[in-house]
């Protein structure tokens, strides 16, 4: 069999855009740039030692941005069907800012970066901060497509209210496509708000959180280090649940029935009785590790991820915990493993001195790519693939195995 880097290098040629300078993720199903998954490509990238790492990222961050926010999707030729903002070349909302730790790993791994790439992550950073804060000091998202995670159970009491549990991926895609009309954009064309969703969720803070640390120590900018700090410290404060023993997202407009008169965009408060299913234990959950300073909190949150009676799966975390009603491991964000959650959650292991199970989640990856042809995502039981394939992100595998090594 050819060895892992060479498949992978395989992938990543196969999907690269060498007139754009980014690789879709899937020709068929994803032919545009989308954020987190370029930057997951240019860490890739780094990992092969392949020059496309600098210049993938700065296709992410030195394109047009609607006043400085990084747009979620840059469009490879046509617009897509779906609306999603003004532009004919890119979104008007954003994705997790994982260009500051993908910046980071390729400084490390010995890659020059251009100043103006650095200068578009601290644009990026800083415009969260500027456009996103609420009053207590998270940030919030406000569409779904902005998390990543696009069906995420947490977000039933919007989507379905009354019906939790009860998915229809069709059912919600069109959900999702009717809310991006309720954004409520800036003069740039950039999603400032919504009228009827503001979640500030744990992964999103975390991620936002760890890329101000990130860009930070790269950069030596203490002003960036101060704000991922009093950010780390809001996640732990305000979204802590000492239940399940993860951090649950926290419902800022909408979640519950009837939405309310307040047009006061996402600075509203939230709906009475507030949303439960923020509380919905999905491996999202585990990302405040990659921040927090509490190893209490940090190492419970983990040892869920290789728990059978939680996240714990032969292929790599579930999304949702294995013994939760919502789980269902065959069906998108409803339960499945993911390469770019399982790559962070190898971070957050080996932040807190956990390599085994980093390790342990590094293997179950590889073990269902070679299975599965390098899937977009997979059943976390049996390894067996869904989605598009072959999906670039699942070479994060290398970058997995790499880091342990
Ligand atoms: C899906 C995923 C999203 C990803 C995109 C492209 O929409 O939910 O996280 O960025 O596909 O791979």
């Amino acid at each position: 069999m050819t060895d892992l880097r060479t498949q992978v290098a395989d992938l990543l040629r196969d999907h690269w855009d060498g007139q754009r300078g980014w690789c879709v993720p899937n020709p068929a199903t994803y032919p545009h740039l989308w954020l987190w998954d370029s930057c997951f490509h240019a860490i890739i990238w780094a990992h092969l030692g392949d020059q496309r790492a600098v210049r993938e990222l700065a296709a992410v961050l030195t394109g047009p941005t609607p006043g400085g926010m990084v747009p979620h999707m840059r469009y490879g030729g046509q617009p897509p069907d779906t609306w999603l903002g003004p532009s004919h070349e890119a979104s008007a909302i954003t994705q997790p800012p994982i260009y500051a730790h993908a910046a980071r790993v390729l400084d490390s791994l010995g890659f020059e970066i251009p100043d103006p790439v650095l200068a578009g992550a601290r644009a990026g950073l800083d415009w969260l901060w500027q456009h996103r804060r609420t009053p207590d000091g998270l940030l919030v998202v406000v569409h779904p497509w902005e998390t990543g995670n696009d069906h995420s159970p947490r977000f039933d009491d919007w989507a379905n209210p009354g019906h939790r549990h009860r998915h229809n991926r069709a059912t919600r895609t069109r959900w999702n496509k009717e809310l991006m009309f309720d954004v409520v954009l800036d003069d740039h064309g950039a999603a400032t708000g919504s009228r009827s969703f503001a979640v500030a969720t744990a992964g999103f803070n975390a991620y936002c959180a760890h890329a101000m640390s990130e860009l930070a120590a790269l950069t030596g900018d203490t002003e960036l280090g101060v704000r991922g700090d009093a950010l780390a410290t809001a996640i732990d404060t305000l979204l802590w649940d000492e239940d399940e023993g993860l951090w649950s997202d926290r419902a800022v407009v909408g979640g519950g029935e009837p939405l309310g008169g307040d047009e006061d965009l996402w600075i509203n408060p939230v709906v009475d009785p507030p949303a439960d299913s923020v509380r919905i234990p999905i491996s999202d959950g585990v990302m405040p590790a990659l921040v927090t300073a509490d190893a209490g909190k940090a190492r419970r949150a983990l040892a869920q991820l290789t728990d059978p009676d939680r996240f714990g799966a032969p292929f790599g975390p579930a999304n949702v915990a294995r013994t939760h009603p919502a789980y269902d491991p065959d069906t998108y964000w409803r339960g499945p493993a993911w390469p770019p959650l399982s790559y962070l959650f190898t971070l957050a292991l080996r932040r807190w001195g956990l390599d085994r199970q980093a390790e342990e989640i590094a293997e179950a990856t590889l073990a269902a790519v070679e299975r599965n042809g390098w899937a977009e995502y997979w059943n976390p039981e049996t390894g067996a693939g869904h989605g598009a394939a072959p999906q670039t992100w699942s070479g994060l595998a290398l970058a997995m195995s790499a880091a342990g090594s």
